[in-house]
């Protein structure tokens, strides 16, 4: 502790001097001789006490206007100077007016032992406040560690995101090479699915994994013969069980990465049927994962309005009539009714857009797949 004993009476500097030294042998102590002084010291830094013993009449400047000078300059500082005026003049305005500025009010002459004690409540106020800083101060620095944290985390998320919706664009690409039919048809899918989640009142992160669920949903159809993933005639029906298998495959595929753990049912079940007649488990109505619910329609729909090499793309006013008509029988009444409000709204045809200028935009990804495809090519001549 720093002690400023500020009176113009050398023997009641002395008196307090000696009290300080005797109790608190370890402290600084300064003495200035009047009002004019102890400002001077204080608000030139030449010694910023932690508590001021202040004689209230002193001449050409007065305890109480020292104590404010002191005050307002501490006050800017953020720094706390306990104040204890001490006065010959026990009148109650007087005690009143210097409490509106100091902390503690003290009358001589004095009962030492009260003295002391007065002093110590202001240590300890010293010390509440130098601990209450120092936690403020340990607050703000863990706060902006946490905001360091999060902008880094943030920047991860964003990252990590950035990278799975690459790897989904270069995955149906691939897809599309090999089914020579897709046409980014995964990536729709998966605009169209987080569409739908969205309105549906999911949170972000479950859309989020729906469109992921919508970008992989074909991933199986990597493991599916060439010769039955790519004739343009119908398929028998041995081959059709195996075409059928690539949902289940998908499945398997996804099921290591922990971080997808949540859209393997929906990739699984993406051809179950709401009156049970699907595949792979023939489940309907509300035993259908939703996400599958979600997707099947998102599915459909764009197989209907692409071209493929059995058939010729129809309008998207056509899909929509034969999405509605199926309605009950093949998709979730309530699914087909938020598409409907989808498409109302403008929100499928923007998708569609989106996807062609990814399309567009990646010329690197085209060209490598490109070069991949002419690699199979030598391979199958030889
Ligand atoms: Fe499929």
């Amino acid at each position: 502790m720093k002690f400023l004993i500020v009176d113009d009476d050398p023997f009641i500097q002395k008196m307090l001097e000696i009290t300080l030294k005797k109790n608190f042998p370890q402290d600084e102590i300064k003495i200035a001789n009047n009002g004019i002084e102890a400002v001077n010291i204080v608000t030139t830094g030449e010694f910023i006490p932690d508590i001021i013993l202040m004689d209230y009449m002193m001449p050409e400047m007065s305890g109480l206007a020292a104590s404010k000078e002191i005050r307002n300059w501490a006050k800017d500082k953020s720094i706390l100077i306990y104040i204890i005026m001490v006065t010959a003049k026990s009148q109650r305005e007087t005690e009143l007016e210097s409490l509106d500025v100091v902390d503690d009010f003290i009358t001589k002459p004095m009962d030492m032992d009260v003295f002391l004690s007065r002093v110590k409540v202001g240590i300890r106020t010293i010390n509440m406040f130098e601990e209450k800083t120092k936690l403020l101060k340990e607050n703000i620095k863990l706060y902006d560690h946490l905001v360091e944290i999060n902008l880094i985390n943030e920047k991860l998320i964003n990252k990590l995101s950035e990278v799975i919706e690459q790897m989904a664009v270069s995955l149906s690409e691939a897809i599309e090479y090999k089914d020579l039919t897709t046409g980014s048809h995964v990536l729709r899918v998966g605009y169209i699915s987080e569409a739908i989640g969205v309105e549906l009142g999911l949170n972000e992160d479950k859309a989020e994994m729906l469109k992921y669920a919508g970008f992989f949903h074909d991933i199986g159809k990597i493991a599916i013969p060439d010769n039955i993933l790519q004739k343009p005639g119908r398929l028998d029906e041995n081959e059709f069980s195996i075409i059928k298998k690539h949902s289940q495959i998908g499945a398997e595929i996804i099921k290591p990465i922990k971080y997808f753990s949540e859209i393997i049912d929906g990739i699984r079940h993406h051809h179950e049927r709401w009156d049970g007649k699907g595949y792979p488990d023939g489940l309907s109505e509300d035993k259908i994962p939703l996400y599958a619910r979600i997707i099947a329609v998102a599915d459909v729909f764009d197989v209907i309005v692409s071209k493929r090499p059995y058939k010729e793309p129809k309008s998207i006013d056509d899909a929509i009539t034969e999405i509605v008509k199926n309605s009950g029988t093949q998709f979730d009444p309530q699914v087909v009714k938020i598409f409907e409000d989808l498409y109302k709204k403008g929100i499928i045809h923007k998708i569609y857009e989106r996807v062609e200028l990814i399309k567009n935009t990646d010329q690197r990804l085209v060209e490598a797949l490109k070069s991949i495809k002419s690699v199979t090519s030598i391979k199958e001549i030889k």
